[in-house]
């Protein structure tokens, strides 16, 4: 029987980067739906769980991607509001590769700090589907988190977010572009900072971070030069850089894939898996990094 993974993305085009890892992951089709939303979804799903008896429906599954975290959100809790009694597919949210990008660094940095639990953790653009994941998981780890954002208000709604979703501390500081990192770093005090700020944009100079004292670990997730924190190299994976642990896109990306591709394969081993931020961290964390 065929395995088939339908790909509901909130974007109008369907992300390529998901079909493609969905085919490598051991999907025989996927099924790509584009500008999704919350009310297309329960007709979706039922012809889904109708169309195979339920024994066959691990053969069935569905991934909910595109670039808006609380629009993937809402597609996932329409989702499963339309699985009933045996009629259930597994399920993968991954909005902007959010959870499994997050899930990799988070899972990298632990591993270089080896604990988190009462360490300052500063996430710079912790405000996106990436950083809000990562802030949250190292939150619920017990990490102090602080995220910045460039706008207040939205910053706020974001820490609340995070809070409410993840439990543990988080707060907020505006930043509101590279020239501030230095003195956002004086206040945090941070021993671990990751980067989650969008591609092509330097958050975080050198003489903001580097010959800090107290900061042990420190994660870029920006690819695309400029990077987003000034010295780490995008290769970097637990490279010593002047007595800081650094990692780069890449560094953490080979995992983030190992993670992805688990996940789908996953979905397929039976029909009642719903793989979010913490199911992803479960399964990810029997990886090698
Ligand atoms: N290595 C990997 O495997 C991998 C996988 C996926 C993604 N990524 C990378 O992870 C990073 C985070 O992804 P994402 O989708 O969460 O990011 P995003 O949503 O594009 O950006 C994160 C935050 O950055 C702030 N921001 C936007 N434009 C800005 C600008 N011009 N200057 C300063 N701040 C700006 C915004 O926050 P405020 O408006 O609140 O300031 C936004 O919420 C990206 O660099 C992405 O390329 C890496």
């Amino acid at each position: 029987m065929k395995k088939l993974l339908l790909q509901l993305d909130s974007n109008r085009l369907p992300s390529a980067f998901d079909e493609v890892v969905a085919y490598d992951a051991g999907a025989d089709v996927v099924m790509q739906r584009g500008g999704v939303t919350a009310a297309d979804v329960r007709d979706l799903i039922h012809g889904c769980i109708f169309t195979r008896g339920p024994k066959d429906l691990r053969n069935t599954a569905v991934f909910i991607g595109g670039s808006d975290m609380s629009a993937g959100e809402a597609l996932l809790a329409a989702a499963q509001k339309s699985l009933f009694g045996p009629f259930k597919v597994s399920m993968m949210l991954d909005s902007n590769g959010s959870n499994t990008t997050a899930v990799a660094a988070v899972i990298k940095i632990t591993r270089a700090a080896r604990d988190v639990r009462g360490k300052k953790v500063l996430v710079t653009a912790g405000t996106g589907p990436v950083g809000a994941r990562a802030a949250g998981l190292l939150a619920k780890a017990g990490a102090l988190v602080t995220i910045t954002s460039r706008r207040e208000e939205e910053g706020e709604k974001a820490r609340s977010g995070i809070a409410s979703r993840f439990g543990g501390t988080v707060a907020m500081v505006c930043m509101r572009d590279a020239s501030e990192a230095g003195h956002v770093l004086d206040t945090v005090t941070p021993e671990i900072l990751l980067n989650t700020g969008p591609a092509g944009v330097l958050l975080v100079p050198r003489d903001a971070w580097s010959a800090r004292r107290g900061l042990a670990v420190a994660c870029d997730l920006n690819a695309v030069p400029p990077l987003g924190i000034e010295g780490i190299e995008v290769n970097d994976d637990g490279k010593d850089r002047g007595g800081v642990t650094a990692f780069g896109a890449i560094g953490v990306g080979g995992f983030k894939m190992k993670v992805h591709k688990a996940c789908i394969a996953r979905l397929f081993e039976n029909n009642d898996a719903i793989l979010d931020a913490e199911t992803i961290a479960e399964l990810a964390a029997g990886l090698p990094a």
